[in-house]
Order: structure tokens, then sequence, then C-alpha cells
């Protein structure tokens, strides 16, 4: 791969990555349409990244469609779709890992622990093979893509970042792989995600600044549903992704949410009256 972008390099002038795990939906396709329109060349790469996975994950059952996957990106103008497998990337003995200090120790990070050293890693390992001029990411998985900013300002990572919005089903469902894993039961229960987002948004706007009390009512929409559990719901600061206790500028609130087994997460910018 790194041999053949050297001889793209010689006619494109810019590259676009859209690093991805497959089975695409909207709203990969989305990213793809944006580095299309940015580069001169798309790249889309698919590898389920096993160093993201924690024990017990959901690494062995991912949904996978490489055909499906390969004519969808064909078809939204990919000019090259890499799909490596698991031994090429971490062959025996492999021992290099790039770990973030401080924001991988929030939101999801919390509960999977060697999940964003696993990102970065894999992460930095397509930049270097593919040495992009951008690499798009979706705000959908947001501490994912301020890890990512983080990395490339902090280790002079010379690619631009650029991100996308949150592609939702048109009932506001986050458009996700996993969301394949749900029953059909269960696909009406995983509404309570965006159905408690919506709540806190319309709250703040119209003057609760109590995270607390916004957190505890989320958490009433949500537990309303029998299959859910939640593992976080947090508002902090969309920076730093520290917990808040008051709202007083653009704030972030993120939730992840077990609907039956599957483990799905959104986000949404709470902004109270009088800002932005
Ligand atoms: P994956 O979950 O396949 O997502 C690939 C990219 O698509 C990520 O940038 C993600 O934020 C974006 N995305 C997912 N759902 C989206 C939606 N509904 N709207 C807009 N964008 C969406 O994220 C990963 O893979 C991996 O962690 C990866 C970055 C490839 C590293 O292994």
């Amino acid at each position: 791969m790194i041999e053949h972008l050297r001889t793209v390099r010689q006619s494109a002038k810019t590259i676009a990555l859209v690093p991805t795990m497959g089975y695409f939906h909207a709203g990969h396709l989305s990213l793809m349409e944006k580095g299309r329109e940015l580069a001169d060349h798309l790249v889309v790469s698919i590898f389920v990244n096993p160093a993201q996975f924690g024990p017990g994950e959901d690494l062995d059952k991912y949904p996978k469609d490489l055909e499906r996957d390969r004519e969808l990106a064909e078809k939204t103008g990919a000019d090259i779709l890499f799909t490596p497998d698991a031994d090429a990337f971490y062959p025996h003995g492999y021992e290099s890992f790039v770990v973030l200090e401080d924001l991988p120790h929030h939101l999801c990070g919390i509960h999977r622990p060697t999940h964003f050293r696993g990102v970065a890693t894999v992460v930095t390992k397509l930049f270097n093979i593919m040495a992009p001029t951008f690499a798009i990411f979706g705000r959908k998985d947001y501490q994912q893509l301020m890890i990512i900013r983080k990395m490339v300002r902090d280790l002079n990572m010379p690619v631009t970042i650029i991100d996308a919005p949150t592609i939702r089903e048109p009932d506001g469902l986050a458009m996700s792989s996993r969301n394949s894993y749900l029953t059909p039961a269960q696909r009406v229960q995983a509404l309570g995600l965006i159905n408690a987002l919506e709540n806190a948004r319309k709250q703040v706007g119209d003057g609760e600044l109590d995270t607390k009390a916004l957190i505890n009512n989320a958490k009433f929409l949500i537990d309303s549903h029998p299959d859910t559990q939640i593992d976080y719901i947090d508002i902090c600061d969309p920076e730093t992704l520290e917990t808040i206790d008051k709202i007083e500028g653009m704030a972030l609130m993120a939730l992840a949410v077990k609907v039956g087994t599957p483990r799905l997460i959104d986000n949404m910018m709470l902004c109270p009256p009088g800002i932005g």
C-alpha cells in the first residue's frame, strides 16, 4: 500500500482517508462523500481492529459483508479499499502502542479501559501507511474524534482531521453497524437514547442548567424501557471531557446504554440560552 500510494501521489495532490470497521451504513458513506469532495484521491480502510476490543466484547461476531461494502465504497467514489488482515497488522511479537494520558480516562474509556489505546494505535498505523492529507471521523464517536485530534496535535502528525455530523435513522436513532444486533423490540427501546438527549437539550434551552437534574431525567427516560442497562450518562466539557456540575457554556451530553446485549452510544451538544 505504501508503494502504491507513492505512485498515486505523482498525479494526486491530496489524499483523504476514511478509517472504518466496515458493515457500511449512511454514516460511513457520508464520511466518504466528504473525503471525495476534499481530496483528489479517496482511500477507505476496513479493519475490525482486535486491539480496540476488550475481553468478552463483540470482536468475533462484529458484523461483516465485504462484498456489499466494496460495492458501496466504489459507488461512493472510493479509489482504494484497504482491508488488511489482523495477522499482518499485529504479527507475533507486536509490542508498540500509542497511549494518551488523560482523554481516555473519561466517558467510554472508563468502561473500556484498553479501547482508545487500540484506536490510537491502529489510526497511527493507518496514517503512517497512507500519509493522508485529510482523515475524516464522525462526531457520533465524539471521544474517539477528540482523542485522534489530540494525538495528531501532540505528536505533530502531518494530517488534517475533519469531523462530520452524526447521521441518524428517520426516527432519530444514530446509525451504527451494531444496530444490526437489535431485535425489533430492542430497536424500539433504543430510541430511549435519542429521546433522553433531545429532552436534555430542550430542558437546557428552557434554562435547566443543573447537570444532576438533567442526568436524572435522562436516566428515568431510558430506565422506562425494560431491556436497557445504562453504562454511563455524563455531561462534560466538550474539550477536556471533564464532568461538569453546572452548564455555563456549550456542554456535551454523552451516553452509553446496553439495549439487550448490544451497547449503543450517542451524544449531543447542549447549549444554554444566550450562548451559540
Ligand atoms: P466504525 O465504527 O466503523 O466507524 C468508522 C467511522 O464512521 C468513525 O469515524 C465513526 O465516528 C463514523 N460513524 C459511525 N457512525 C456514524 C454515524 N451515524 N454518523 C456519522 N459518522 C459515523 O470508529 C471506528 O470504526 C473505529 O474505531 C476506527 C476509527 C476505524 C478505528 O478502528
